[in-house]
């Protein structure tokens, strides 16, 4: 692999060692010493709960018998509905999802009970004995049959800016299309988990693997009927989340708690993969309809967008997933008019969730489908086309949501990759390899993002920290966001430790703990540093501040005279190691602790219209993909990619470069691998991973080269730095787009290429027969 990344050398800071410093636990995950909850010595007394899943999609439930898994060895209990003390209703926001389905099920996984037990293996057994009996009726499967049928989980939303009237009324091009995306499962490593251990005078402790460690504590609460400071929700860290985590590791930490109020004693709870799969909502698919109206040139005049999120059997986060969706159909273009309309589609499945890019990836591919189909109507080089229809081009710059876009770097972005990647020679020697080949067809495309940063749920974008200074020097800090492998503590602690002018090794990071920063938003919208590492920031400069005057005044200079660098603090007159400083301010009674909070500026936007600035600024990059297909089997490789990729000034390069490989390969894996199938009863085909296949190393192309952006985030955020935990996910739509130019190229017409995702060589063979 040939990874190579820029460093703005401006951007190297005084403590060097923390630039590209190592994950804060990279040892210990690969010396298998980093605990996870599975992990944990468990509490004498502790049972194990197993899920009992419904087997049919839809229908109402005659009869629950749980008789016989009573009597199987070592099992102490079963929990069902009737066991709940609060709200048998989960307190999602839109509160419309059963903890335990008890009157009807909704989709073949959905819980309907627990089975507890001395052992995982006991309970996962005696749940097989469980007897079910249901007055099944057809289930919904599809988002387009869901419209039909007028079954939604959340009322349409509708976004018009511009005539579209117009606009077709003088275009002379047109097209139209539909576009089937398909989900996609999290396959986190280490799947939902939740240990409910409760502490006496009806207080409780949950380990959760959660994202939202504030919504676990609220859900867990809400079912047992308890204040929210009744309950401690903690999580060191996850293997993995993707979104996946974000809400649904709650539903684990309710059932278990559940489970331990009526067992009165510790309940830990972990699914086994496929029945992770079968439960756990996943990527939402998307049924799009659209038509598009374009000048000779290639210029959109307008879109037309019909978009079908298949939400599942609830609502869980499709609101704000559906809403991205709509906010990212422009991606990097300009649309003089558009008319977009969202629907938030009720099916019987698992109730689909936040992914990352959480919907903006299903507006950015449907943009991206019309460019390159649009180019190839007429003839063009597809990166002119994009590059023509950019923000920014003769002064187009609001979005159909009515934001400005202020910090626009797409088009010296695109051609500097362009030119860095030579593109243009690449493509006329394709053409011309393609030309004098027949079995084997190339395609290449280059493609942009252009990502919101912010949630879109506006009172998300805040964040608390604690930053402790303890006598012997060493700093502990504290925050509101989680760890799920991306790097946020890594990141965080580099903050810190710059602030005081230390190394990273004296700084430690402790577990997400809601006893000690209350309310924090999920780790999630790629914020999480923007949000925790300001917050942290902000706590370390206070205690800073406090050493600072101190010193100031016994040595009689001012506070702004005393620097902090190399482990050092220094006045005009002496120097004196971080720990003297330290110790001395203590015996001075000077606070050596503090919170810190942040919350993000200039953003608001109005929920029914959709309109306003929902983002504090958009995160770039752009991908060059190169493919080749065999027309005679539509099999496939990728064999080379190309990402410039704008991550601001990086506060962590190795970190960011990580997130960027990372998020292109599991768009890749979106894209090209992964196919959830269901049955037509609503089963779940494919439950492991060896029929749900995720890319591996063997899928990552030979030739991977990334570069940042060298340009700091021109907003005021740490360190200047940018979010990149989402955006690069949507690069990999280059490799798609270059699969339909080798699919064009193979046909030697210039129709549209209807191509559904992900391509798999069944679809791409499908493709290349002319339409
Ligand atoms: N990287 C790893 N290794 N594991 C993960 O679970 N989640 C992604 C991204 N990168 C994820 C990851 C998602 S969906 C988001 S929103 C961000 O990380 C969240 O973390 P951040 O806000 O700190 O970037
Ligand atoms: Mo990421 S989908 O916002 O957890």
């Amino acid at each position: 692999m040939n990874t190579t990344h820029t460093l703005n050398e401006s951007a190297v800071h005084d403590s060097t060692d923390r630039k590209s410093a190592i994950h804060e636990s990279a040892v210990h995950h690969v010396q298998g010493s980093a605990a996870y909850i599975d992990d944990m010595a468990l509490t004498e007394g502790t049972l194990h709960a197993a899920p009992v899943l419904s087997t049919v999609a839809c229908g109402q439930v005659r009869a629950l018998d749980l008789s016989a898994c009573l009597q199987a060895p070592g099992v102490r209990g079963v929990v069902t509905a009737a066991d709940i003390v609060g709200d048998p209703v989960l307190a999602a926001y839109t509160h419309d999802e059963p903890i335990f389905a008890s009157t009807r099920v909704s989709h073949v996984g959905q819980v309907m009970a627990l089975v507890l037990a001395d052992t995982h293996q006991q309970a996962l057994h005696a749940t097989r004995l469980a007897r079910i009996d249901v007055a099944a009726e057809p289930p919904v499967l599809d988002a387009r049959t869901a419209l039909q049928q007028q079954s939604f989980v959340l009322p349409p939303v509708h976004v018009r800016s511009g005539d579209t009237e117009a606009a077709w009324a003088q275009a002379p091009h047109q097209l139209a299309g539909q576009l089937e995306i398909g989900g996609q499962e999290h396959f986190y490593l280490e799947a939902q988990i939740a240990y409910a251990v409760p502490q006496g005078q009806q207080q409780w402790l949950v380990h959760s693997s959660t994202q939202h460690p504030g919504e676990v504590q609220h859900w867990v609460a809400h079912a047992l009927g308890l204040p929210l400071h009744a309950v401690r929700v903690v999580c060191r860290r996850m293997g993995g989340g993707f979104g996946g985590k974000e809400t649904q590791g709650g539903h684990l930490a309710v059932w278990a708690a559940v489970a331990a109020h009526k067992m009165k004693g510790p309940v830990k709870m972990r699914l086994d993969r496929g029945d992770d799969m079968l439960i756990t909502g996943k990527r939402h698919p998307f049924s799009h309809d659209y038509q598009a109206a374009y000048d000779a040139q290639g210029q959109l005049l307008g879109l037309r967008s019909v978009q079908m999120a298949h939400c599942g059997h609830s609502a869980d986060l499709s609101g704000p997933v559906a809403d991205r969706a709509i906010f990212h159909t422009d991606n990097a273009y300009f649309l003089p008019a558009a008319d977009i309309t969202s629907y938030r589609c009720k099916t019987n499945t698992q109730s689909h969730t936040a992914y990352r890019g959480f919907g903006g990836p299903q507006g950015v591919l449907l943009i991206e489908t019309v460019m390159g189909d649009i180019a190839r109507a007429l003839h063009l080089d597809p990166l002119d086309v994009r590059l023509r229809n950019l923000y920014g081009v003769e002064d187009r710059h609001t979005t159909p949501y009515g934001m400005r876009v202020e910090d626009n770097i797409l088009h010296p972005l695109m051609t500097r990759l362009a030119d860095d990647c030579h593109y243009r020679a690449r493509r006329a020697a394709l053409a011309e390899w393609n030309a004098q080949h027949t079995v084997i067809q190339r395609g290449m495309a280059l493609t942009p993002v252009k990502f919101g940063i912010s949630f879109t749920a506006t009172h998300f974008n805040q964040a608390g920290a604690l930053v402790s200074v303890f006598t012997d020097g060493s700093v502990l800090v504290n925050h509101g966001g989680t760890e799920m492998g991306q790097g946020l503590h890594t990141k965080v602690c580099g903050v810190v430790a710059q602030v005081f002018g230390l190394s990273l090794a004296q700084v430690r990071i402790s577990a997400s703990d809601t006893d000690k920063v209350a309310n924090a938003s999920a780790t999630a919208a790629s914020s999480g540093t923007d949000l925790n590492g300001r917050a942290a920031q902000t706590a370390a400069l206070s205690v800073r501040s406090n050493l600072a005057q101190c010193l100031a005044q016994l040595d009689g200079c001012t506070p702004e005279e005393v620097v902090f660098a190399n482990a050092q603090v220094s006045t005009p007159h002496t120097t004196r190691s971080f720990v003297q400083a330290v110790q001395l301010a203590y015996n001075q009674r000077v606070q050596l602790w503090s919170d810190g909070f942040y919350a993000t500026p200039k953003i608001h936007y109005d929920r029914n219209t959709l309109t306003g600035r929902p983002f504090y600024y958009f995160a770039y990059g752009a991908a060059c993909s190169e493919v080749a297909i065999d027309t005679l089997t539509g099999e496939y490789r990728l064999l080379r990619v190309d990402i410039l990729h704008d991550v601001g000034q990086s506060l962590n390069p190795a970190i960011d470069v990580g997130q960027i490989e990372g998020g292109f390969v599991q768009g890749l894996g979106w894209l090209t691998t992964e196919e959830l199938v269901y049955n037509s009863a609503g089963v779940l085909q494919t439950k492991g991973a060896s029929t749900y296949k995720i890319p591996t190393a063997a899928d990552v192309p030979e030739h991977f080269a990334v570069s940042l952006w060298p340009e700091a985030n021109r907003e005021d955020t740490v360190g200047r730095s940018k979010a990149v935990g989402e955006p690069p996910f949507m690069l990999a739509i280059s490799v798609y787009e270059a699969l339909r130019e080798a699919i064009s190229a193979a046909r030697g017409d210039n129709s549209a290429v209807q191509l559904d995702a992900p391509a798999t060589p069944e679809r791409v063979l499908h493709a290349l027969k002319r339409p």
